[in-house]
């Protein structure tokens, strides 16, 4: 029975091979960032109150300037194409209907046009500073083109933390069939069917930028190469200058970092320490939630990312100021779970989760979400 969304990861597990499932699941170095997000989120708790008229709870907002018809959108995270085949598509069709963002990364399976053809409602485009900023200025045309509704600037890989499971799991890209995975892959035909045999199994975004049969190893140092380790706050008002629609800037996670990305003309910020897959001992994404909102005080929105698994979690993060909060881990696990109806699933499990528990704070709207709804001292 899919309940929550623990229910779609634990299905996930059993339809795909470890290797990728563990891309997913897993952080950087000790996965220490990973569990504090998750704990500190646990540790907070609300204020529950009564006898408040909320016969009619309402969620429907905007994130810059897109329609959200709930305070989520669903987080850029590279190789959602072999979680699923068509992933990527099947993630924006999902969100499309439930009238939610979607954000494609620029490491998808399924390219910029693929899912601009397959699919009728704007997008949101991720990309990286890359050295070769000609490569950023086509994709920033592609996204034009593709008429994506936002851009989403990464900031915080421009190294690349470790991830252990990933080579202890052998990870290829593309996924290859070998003597060690055999029993893994065999025993998930419906995966080895649609993804291993299946059209679409390397970078989409890339084709041409990256040898097509490149491992892990090859990504790493590819990443190494390729993305700008020298990159800074001049860089990102080069791309400003460049994308004229909304610019997100994402993997802030202090405060004086905020003020750059607000000075750089940032329409939004997104607080993340990247699902816990790079600076292993950063704290957690909420743990520094408010005091960015603060800092920014309204000069842009702020989105929130990092392990936001419930609609719990999701009211935890509007509570403490953000105006939405974005899912990458959950989304990649209700895909490999059930394509398509698996993220419509997982958003509709948060969304009357999150109408819930707004309702026995005693909230009738997003809006009016705040502090007043925790307990005090659970900010962290
Ligand atoms: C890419 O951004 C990743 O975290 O794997």
């Amino acid at each position: 029975m899919i309940l929550n969304t623990n229910d779609l990861r634990e299905l996930a597990k059993r339809r795909i091979p470890r290797a990728i499932f563990d891309y997913a699941d897993g952080g950087s170095y000790d996965e220490r960032t990973i569990w504090r997000n998750a704990e500190d989120l646990d540790a907070m708790t609300f204020r529950q109150r009564v006898m408040v008229d909320v016969s009619n709870v309402t969620l429907g907002t905007t994130l810059v300037g897109s329609s959200a018809s709930m305070p989520l959108a669903i987080a850029p995270t590279g190789l959602a194409g072999l979680f699923h085949p068509d992933g990527e598509i099947l993630g924006a069709r999902a969100a499309a209907a439930c009238g939610i963002p979607f954000c494609l990364s620029t490491m998808s399976i399924c390219s910029i046009e693929e899912v601009r053809a397959a699919t009728s409602t704007p997008f949101w485009f991720q990309q990286y500073l890359m050295r070769d900023r000609g490569f950023n200025q086509e994709l920033i045309d592609r996204a034009s083109a593709a008429q994506c509704s936002a851009l989403m600037l990464t900031l915080d890989l421009q190294v690349i933390g470790e991830r252990r499971r990933d080579p202890r799991n052998g990870l290829t890209i593309p996924p290859r069939l070998t003597l060690r995975n055999a029993w893994d892959v065999i025993s998930k035909p419906a995966w080895t069917l649609g993804v291993l045999f299946g059209k679409r199994r390397t970078f989409g975004n890339l084709v041409g930028r990256i040898g097509g049969s490149s491992g892990i190893n090859t990504l790493a140092e590819w990443t190494a190469t390729q993305f700008d380790a020298s990159a800074n706050w001049r860089d990102v008002e080069w791309v400003r200058g460049r994308w004229p629609g909304k610019l997100i800037l994402k993997g802030v996670l202090d405060a004086e970092d905020a003020l750059l990305g607000v000075a750089a003309g940032a329409d939004a910020i997104v607080v993340s320490n990247h699902g816990g897959r790079q600076l292993d001992g950063a704290p957690s994404s909420i743990s520094v939630l408010s005091e960015i909102v603060d800092a920014v005080g309204g000069r842009c929105e702020v989105m929130f990312d990092g392990g936001i698994r419930s609609g719990q979690d999701i009211a935890k993060s509007l509570a403490l100021g953000a105006r939405g909060a974005l899912i990458g881990k959950t989304f990649l696990y209700a895909l490999a779970a059930a394509g398509q109806s698996g993220v419509t699933r997982a958003i509709e499990i948060m969304r009357n989760e999150l109408r819930v528990t707004l309702a026995l704070t005693g909230t009738s709207n997003v809006a009016g979400v705040g502090p007043n709804i925790l307990r005090a001292p659970s900010t962290r």
